[in-house]
């Protein structure tokens, strides 16, 4: 039998779920490749930390060089994370002919171009299945299965550990603070856990998503991104007595002139299914113009899901390595020659959720709707409870359907007023996802 060589640099929460995976599933893995996936070197900087499998203790090295260097090894498994070195290490293994597979989405989404360019100039494939949605194989679906559409909507639950938090502030009434520890010590978050909460992580695997479904290249500067970490349990509260649920969305629509990519809170009817997408799980609805509306939903985050996505790339590439395929591409390439033309918020039209803190006099209400009014925006329904002479309350508001400039306006004008006592608070609405 065939045996195909690999190096795995990074044996954290994925790199040990990957190795969970080749070593519980090898009898399956083995019968459907028809070859042997054989892992052939561990390099990890904490040789001591217990990684919850075995392995040969003459396997593992702290060097990431042993990998890079070593001739037999055929793909090297990149799931140590951030930017560098893993930039630098994964360009240095495709150099040395080396196919690369990597779960790592920030670098995908910061240097996309010169990876892929580097694996085209050395004839080499990347994997990069694990990148977005964890375990949701929603790379090879995009790609393969929904092909023959032209994409006209995405809307995403792309962060397993936002996803996580606002599940169980909505469920358990818990603190933002409490809930993100238990998603650290789950595995779920990045090392840098605000790229979970405020939104970043989901920026990157948008702009993989959107490059895939619309053809541009996305720079990520053009995305407008917000996190959950100014969300209370009080907006929460809010949303379900107007019938919504708030999720951390991926948005990305390409039916217009220019294509719409943002990442924000967004209320969502209680009833769509996305509303009901919890815990780590992701999902993302996708809409095409011949297939309709779609939808992919999994673990998003973890070792054992993360780990799946990982060996199916490196089940496909061992695969073509087996039958002497070369330089097998892909229909809907990552990187696109054609810049995107990006909406600006300003452009967007949602209805919008907006909690004002005021102070509870005489006219507040007239003051607010006035300003709202002059400003071109419609209040649909106003909840105001609890009555306090000396104390800031909080008034909220669900508007109609208003532009990103005239929400930015009226809000700049409301949060300057003597009555107003805290910044306040915008959630944008998507009732209609079709
Ligand atoms: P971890 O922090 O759990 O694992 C990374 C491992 O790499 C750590 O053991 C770290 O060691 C090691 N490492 C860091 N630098 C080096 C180096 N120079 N040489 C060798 N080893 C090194 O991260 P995750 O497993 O959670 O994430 C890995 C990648 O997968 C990231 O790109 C992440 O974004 C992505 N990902 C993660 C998911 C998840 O659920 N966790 C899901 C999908 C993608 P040390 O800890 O000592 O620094
Ligand atoms: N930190 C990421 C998340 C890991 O919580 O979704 C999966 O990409």
């Amino acid at each position: 039998m065939k045996e195909i060589k690999i190096g795995l640099i990074g044996f954290g929460t994925v790199g040990s779920g990957v190795v969970r995976v080749l070593q519980e599933n090898a009898p399956l893995i083995e019968q459907r490749l028809g070859g042997r996936i054989r892992l052939h070197r561990i390099a990890d900087i904490d040789l001591e930390r217990d990684r919850g499998v075995q392995v040969p203790h003459e396997i593992l090295t702290t060097d990431a060089e042993a990998v890079l260097s070593d001739p037999e090894i055929a793909i090297c498994v990149e799931l140590m994370g951030g930017i560098e070195p893993a930039r630098t290490f994964i360009l240095k293994a495709m150099k040395s002919g080396k196919h690369v597979v990597t779960a790592n989405k920030a670098l995908l989404a910061l240097h996309g171009a010169e990876i892929f360019a580097a694996a085209q100039e050395y004839g080499v494939r990347i994997g990069f299945e694990a990148s977005v949605g964890g375990g949701i194989p929603i790379i090879r679906s995009l790609r393969e299965g929904l092909v023959a559409n032209r994409i006209i909507s995405i809307f995403g639950i792309l962060n397993g550990t936002s996803n996580y938090i606002l599940s169980r502030m909505t469920q358990e009434k818990k603190g933002f603070r409490e809930v993100l520890k238990d998603a650290q010590r789950l595995g779920y978050a990045e090392a840098d856990p605000t790229l979970d909460v405020e939104g970043i992580d989901t920026a990157h695997k948008l702009a993989i998503l959107a490059a895939l479904a619309f053809g541009i290249r996305v720079d990520l500067n053009d995305i407008f991104v917000e996190g959950i970490s100014a969300i209370t349990p009080l907006d929460i509260q809010y949303s379900s007595e107007f019938g919504y649920r708030i999720k951390l969305l991926a948005i990305g629509k390409g039916d217009g002139a220019k294509v719409e990519l943002r990442v924000h809170p967004t209320m969502l009817p209680a009833h769509h299914l996305l509303s009901t997408v919890e815990g780590v799980y992701n999902a993302i609805y996708i809409s095409g113009d011949a297939v309709g509306p779609t939808m992919f939903y999994g673990q998003g985050a973890g070792g054992l899901p993360t780990g799946s996505a990982v060996v199916s790339d490196l089940v496909d590439l061992c695969g073509d390595i087996i039958k002497g395929i070369k330089g097998r591409g892909s229909h809907l390439p990552l990187v696109s020659s054609q810049q995107g033309a990006i909406k600006a918020i300003d452009e967007v039209v949602t209805p919008c959720y907006l909690r004002f803190t005021a102070l509870d006099r005489p006219g507040v209400l007239s003051t607010i709707s006035g300003i709202l009014g002059k400003h071109e925006i419609g209040i649909a329904s106003v909840i105001q409870k609890g009555r306090k002479i000396k104390e800031a309350v909080p008034v909220v508001m669900m508007t109609h359907e208003a532009k990103g400039s005239d929400i930015h306006h009226a809000l700049s004008e409301i949060n300057s007023l003597d009555i107003i006592r805290a910044k306040t608070t915008v959630i944008r609405v998507e009732g209609d996802i079709a």
